[in-house]
């Protein structure tokens, strides 16, 4: 490994969420990239050691009272930067430039044209080519040494470029899939404006990552809880592979898990990685703890406290056999950047963290994914030969389907939702659709009676709701148009197949307002 694949392009957020997506966007690129807020100062950001700094678009007008600006110092350490929308505009004032209200504001799809010349970030590109805009003001005239290497009609100067200084911009998102040019045009500048070498690959992360495990542990032992979810079983292979026999898995089986979950780590999981695993059967304790309790929250909070004390005996029964002195969790880059709070887009997620695990523990914590995206989590748990099953698992909440019941938690319930999750899960991914959707939650209305007729007799059974949804992040979704045929074959078969059901209805409602989870 060269010594530059540990330096960042650090993404300079302004505050319109868009700046995780360019640090993804970067990493796709095989860069390495880390976000800092726009607070940081040019000194905190120098000892960074960026190969390159990337402005992100922001909401403000540069005008704008209080609008983030940048310190010119910037421009002037050597660093290669690129500008991105309002960053592009702070750019162009920061260097001399001129940015003013031209009136025509654009927003959305918009036209790029481009020059025959091009420059190095749009030559030979389409002539005209759609990228997606938003802005009001647009920079009128580019700071001197810059060459304007795009226009559209509402910005004048949409893209410009001085390969010299190593500095570009554009008015327009690369970032997003509507601009179909876009990443091209930031791998042009990380690449060949800025002179990167793309180091950032799958294996590279697993070799870093291994050996930074190594150095942290030691010859010390660790134990991993498992949940059956994709960030904990890539970290627990990321540590087996460094460590080995010394690490030990924790599985607590709550009895709120969907078919066949248990066997996919017990058996599936371990017969791919090796790894030593303990599984605590907790199923009757949580029954018991749960036992007529109907309130959502109430749930989650016996879920999450019996979790805790499960484990924390199982970490007690393995201290008392050998220096258990690390813990290994699967925190990712999103969380980090997420939980540093300050400006930005940084606040958004108020997050459920049942599962969690108490803040007293008396461990060092390994944390293998810090650094890394949920799509390189995946690509790393792929290189480490896990199964695709758990590797491409949807989410799926710590409390499971224990918050699926609507009312009280029984042993009859969990089978009936059990086996209607199963057969929705079954048709969903037989009709090719797993990847098109975000999570389909499958909810029991046990506190609901539905009147039915079968045979010669009237039924009163419960409905089951399938709410399929499409999202990024979780934050916002849309309910997913699931074709009618696949449909059907799901409700005939919930309705023929499992006995306390006699109705299947679909969730039509997006988020906000409605949450993805019914409780
Ligand atoms: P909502 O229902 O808030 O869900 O739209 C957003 C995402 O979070 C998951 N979720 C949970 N995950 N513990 C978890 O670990 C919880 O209590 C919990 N509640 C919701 C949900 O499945 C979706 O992915």
């Amino acid at each position: 490994m060269s010594d530059t694949s540990n330096r960042p392009v650090l993404v300079v957020d302004f505050g319109a969420q868009y700046a995780q997506l360019i640090a993804r966007r970067v990493r796709e690129a095989q860069v390495y990239s880390e976000v800092v807020p726009h607070t940081a100062g040019v000194s905190e950001i120098l000892d960074k050691n960026p190969l390159a700094i990337v402005l992100s678009g922001g909401p403000s007008s540069v005008y704008e009272e209080g609008a983030p600006q940048i310190d010119p110092k910037l421009f002037e350490t050597g660093v290669p930067v690129f500008g991105i929308c309002y960053g592009f505009q702070a750019m162009a004032r920061a260097l001399g430039g001129e940015v003013s209200h031209t009136g025509t504001r654009e927003y959305g799809r918009t036209d790029l044209s481009v020059p025959t010349e091009g420059g190095a970030l749009h030559q030979e590109l389409p002539a005209s080519h759609p990228v997606w805009m938003s802005h009001g003001d647009a920079v009128t005239k580019a700071p001197e040494g810059f060459t304007v290497t795009a226009t559209s009609e509402g910005a004048p100067v949409a893209a410009f470029e001085d390969t010299e200084r190593r500095f570009a911009g554009v008015q327009y998102h690369p970032e997003v899939h509507h601009s179909p040019h876009g990443q091209e045009v930031l791998r042009r500048f990380l690449h060949d404006v800025a002179g990167i070498r793309p180091q950032w690959t799958t294996s590279s992360i697993v070799d870093e990552q291994v050996a930074r495990i190594r150095e942290q542990i030691g010859d010390g032992k660790a134990i991993c809880g498992l949940s059956g979810g994709v960030d904990s079983a890539v970290a627990a292979a990321l540590v087996q592979r460094a460590i080995g026999d010394r690490l030990t898995c924790v599985f607590v089986d709550h009895g709120l898990l969907r078919a066949g979950e248990r066997a996919q780590v017990e058996r599936d999981y371990v017969a791919a990685t090796g790894i030593n695993l303990v599984t605590v059967d907790a199923r009757e304790r949580f029954l018991g703890a749960l036992a007529g309790v109907t309130d959502p929250e109430e749930k989650r909070k016996i879920i999450g406290r019996e979790f805790i004390r499960v484990f924390e005996q199982a970490e007690r029964d393995l201290k008392a056999e050998g220096d258990y002195r690390f813990l290994v969790q699967g925190t990712l880059y999103p969380d980090v950047v997420e939980s540093g709070g300050g400006a930005g887009t940084a606040n958004i997620k108020s997050h459920h963290n049942v599962g969690g695990l108490p803040d007293d523990l008396q461990f060092e914590l390994v944390e293998p994914l810090r650094a890394l995206f949920k799509d390189e989590v995946r690509r790393v748990g792929t290189e480490l030969g896990l199964p695709e099953t758990i590797v491409q698992r949807q989410p799926f909440p710590g409390p499971g389907l224990g918050i699926r019941i609507i009312g009280e938690v029984t042993q009859d319930r969990l089978d009936t939702l059990r086996q209607a999750d199963a057969i929705a899960r079954e048709e969903l991914t037989a009709a090719g659709l797993d990847r098109s959707i975000w999570q389909c939650p499958v909810v029991l209305l046990a506190d609901v009676r539905s009147v039915g007729v079968q045979g010669d007799g009237r039924t009163y059974g419960h409905p089951i709701v399938l709410r399929p949804v499409s999202s990024e992040d979780a934050m916002t979704a849309d309910w997913t148009r699931l074709p009618y045929e696949v449909l059907e074959r799901i409700s005939t078969r919930i309705t023929n197949e499992v006995a306390e059901v006699n109705r299947v209805v679909l969730d039509v409602t997006s988020k906000p307002p409605g949450t993805i989870e019914w409780e």
